[in-house]
């Protein structure tokens, strides 16, 4: 997969090639694209030297950093101890080898057999400054490409990192539109296409999160890429706190693309003898369109991104009392709440916010992880007994990060909390962020969490964080936070290998690589409203796997929207996640309460083919009035169609769905019309969806290889 002949590395697989050669030292990319047998691409290099500008500023740069007369963005600043700030880093080493490091103290993508990824390390060099730069590169059999870098001061003095990105792309070519997504609460992850211009586009976030607001993921595109085919480049950050993400077009053309820890408001004292490792970026080529770098991403982040017992083990069918009851339960009330679900079929019952110290709305208590005696008198244990003897599992919410002003914990330590003395402490949702950059806090929360998992039989845990951080009292803060943050979802989630964590962040506000290597699933949105989900989980589903999105129905008019929707709507587009229902059950009536049966029964017989299999974007709900996406099974032998018209057009024209990823070959006995349909017809000619004159329609149709037809047919 990485071969190194004369001065020049070239990494590929899976049809990609990244190519690049160290040229008087200085690493210069030649190449990254579909897969090309030649690695000598030198001559095909343009010389470069335009007027007014120096040979730096028009090279392909591997690493580029400042002051060399590249006046693009660099991936490295550092401000040395004398106040200097220009680099020379020159090639030194390198090393290739099978497998995939860890790296110290992040979360990142791994090999569980070494054959699966070949790692590429080189060093760098500054002479001058004594200080070492080591990339990495790991290639997966799949043509994922993690890339990363360290940097070790090996000085006697210390030294500031003012920026330090974990990947730059260079590209003699400007033949690109960005592809992002953005968002806000209860609206995250919608996609958004746009031109290049002269200059920087960049998105980020400087938050203490990756963000409802922008994910860490970019990607270039051609004019033409569409799902199905053409030309895409995406870079995806692991990391869930300060990312940037940019693509720059100068004059030449040459495009620049980077992603890393966002610089502003980031610098890093690095002590003599000190090493940092930024984050891990995952970098995906597909010329198979959007579908093409998504299939990348979602097999390489369910396998080998994601860990522990349910990296692959189907998922339970969850009800969540929080839109049921809010913060206004009783213990009766819950169990009544459980035992609905479990006649409707669900396996696990979740309580939500509002269990622990005095917490009966979100002004106080958290903190405070002790079980509210008043609102559940019997205690966590009797409770989660009872709902295990119902033949549920048991499931737990948590807010661990944070704490409010009114808390015991507050009152103990009110020093705990991010702030900058002297200045004011920003409430948002009644609380307050507690610093994760210090030991003791992470310790803090450790114990706590631990201590109420220990107390009962707990199987499911919802890890919640409700608002972004203000105040940040030193521009090292949010970066040593993420490192806490993540020794503490380590030590919590390898002492409970048992519990199934569920990340979130009022929804999907850390909706990234980063809690996926902790927490295999994540509440994709607040927003329960089946057609604002389309939208949702269409965007997430780019780089996401479908088996990381947790997916509600809920009750009409929707809480968030008012809109009111159908059930089986609500059903098809929650049976596409990891299914949950989340309402009040004793308000529904019996005709919904089977239909809701139906379509758990249904669901669990097909939910390895949605968790597992390859997922196909077929229609943009961006775009048109309907969406449309397809679940197929790796041996292409199930596939589930689930379609959706959005609004009703008068005297409306039947919509045309053509499948995908199914065997051109193999007959399927399909639900549309229960008619016998080959492959190929299905994927050229499909299907004509006959609507009725109803909003937000659903359609899903169900296709099954017959076995024995090849043989009947010679
Ligand atoms: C956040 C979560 C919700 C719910 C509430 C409870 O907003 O995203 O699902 O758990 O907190 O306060």
């Amino acid at each position: 997969m990485i071969e190194f002949q004369n001065q020049i590395f070239h990494l590929h697989a899976g049809g990609m090639s990244y190519i690049f050669g160290i040229e008087e030292g200085v690493p210069q990319m030649y190449y990254w694209g579909k897969t090309v047998e030649v690695s000598d691409l030198k001559g095909l290099m343009s010389q470069g030297g335009m007027g007014w500008s120096t040979q730096a500023d028009t090279q392909l740069l591997e690493m580029p950093v400042y002051g060399t007369g590249d006046y693009r963005s660099p991936m490295l600043e550092i401000e040395f101890a004398d106040g200097s700030g220009v680099t020379e880093f020159r090639y030194q080493s390198h090393r290739i080898y099978d497998g995939k490091p860890k790296l110290n103290g992040l979360p990142a993508t791994y090999t569980e057999q070494e054959k699966e990824a070949q790692t590429l390390e080189i060093v760098l060099y500054d002479a001058l400054k004594k200080t070492e730069a080591v990339l990495l590169y790991s290639v997966f059999e799949n043509g994922a490409l993690a890339r990363s870098i360290r940097l070790k001061n090996n000085s006697s003095e210390p030294l500031k990192m003012k920026r330090i990105l974990s990947a730059s792309v260079d590209f003699y070519d400007d033949d690109f539109e960005t592809l992002t997504l953005h968002g806000s609460w209860a609206r995250e992850r919608h996609v958004e296409r746009g031109k290049l211009f002269h200059g920087k586009k960049s998105i980020s976030s400087s938050r203490g999160a990756s963000s409802h607001h922008k994910n860490p993921f970019l990607a270039l595109v051609r004019p033409y890429t569409t799902e199905q085919q053409g030309e895409v480049y995406a870079m995806n950050l692991i990391y869930s706190g300060n990312f940037e993400a940019a693509a720059e077009l100068s004059s030449y053309p040459l495009t620049r693309m980077q992603i890393g820890i966002n610089p502003f408001g980031f610098a890093w004292e690095l002590g003599a003898g000190q090493e940092f490792q930024a984050p891990e970026a995952i970098l995906v080529y597909s010329d198979m369109g959007l579908n093409g770098m998504s299939r990348i991403y979602h097999d390489l982040y369910r396998n080998r991104l994601c860990r522990g017992k349910y990296r692959s083990a189907v998922r339970p069918v969850l009800v969540n009392n929080w839109e049921a009851t809010y913060f206004d339960f009783t213990e009766e009330k819950l169990i009544a709440l459980a035992k609905e679900g479990k006649e409707i079929g669900a396996e696990l019952f979740v309580l939500d916010d509002g269990w622990f110290g005095k917490r009966n709305q979100d002004n106080c208590s958290l903190g405070d992880w002790k079980v509210n005696m008043e609102k559940i008198p019997h205690g966590l244990e009797d409770l989660a007994a009872k709902v295990t003897e119902m033949g549920l599992r048991f499931g737990l919410w948590f807010e661990p990060e944070m704490v409010n002003p009114d808390s015991d914990l507050y009152r103990a330590h009110p020093d705990w909390c991010i702030h900058t003395e002297g200045r004011p402490r920003t409430e948002s949702r009644n609380q307050l962020v507690l610093d994760l950059s210090r030991p003791e806090v992470c310790d803090y929360i450790i114990d706590a969490v631990s201590a109420v998992l220990s107390s009962a039989k707990i199987t499911y845990v919802k890890w919640d964080m409700n608002r972004s951080m203000t105040e940040i009292p030193r521009s090292d803060t949010a970066h040593k936070y993420m490192l806490g943050l993540y020794r503490v979802m380590e030590t919590v989630t390898s002492r409970f290998p048992e519990v199934l964590f569920e990340g979130c962040s009022g929804g999907g506000g850390r909706f990234d690589g980063g809690m996926l290597y902790y927490m295999p699933q994540i509440w994709t949105s607040d927003d329960t409203d089946a057609y604002e989900r389309l939208f949702i989980q269409y965007g997430t589903s780019m780089v996401y796997p479908v088996s990381a999105m947790g997916s509600h129905v809920s009750a009409v008019p929707n809480h968030q929207t008012g809109r009111i929707t159908p059930l089986k709507s609500r059903g098809d587009v929650a049976m596409s996640g990891n299914l949950g229902y989340e309402l009040d059950l004793s308000k529904c009536s019996p005709e919904e309460k089977e239909q809701m049966k139906a379509q758990i029964a249904f669901y669990k017989a097909n939910r390895e083919l949605v968790q597992f299999g390859d997922f196909y974007r077929i229609e943009s709900p961006f775009e048109g009035n309907y969406a449309a996406w397809q679940f197929v099974s790796k041996d292409k032998q199930e596939s589930i169609l689930y379609a959706f018209k959005k609004m009703t057009v008068p005297n409306g024209k039947p919509k045309r769905v053509k499948m995908t990823g199914l065997d051109k070959d193999t007959y399927y006995e399909t639900t549309y019309q229960n008619q016998r349909i080959k492959g190929d017809v299905l994927m050229n000619v499909g299907i004509i969806l006959e609507e009725t004159a109803q909003d937000f329609e659903s359609f899903a149709i169900k296709m099954t290889a017959v076995p024995d037809v090849s043989a009947g047919k010679e």
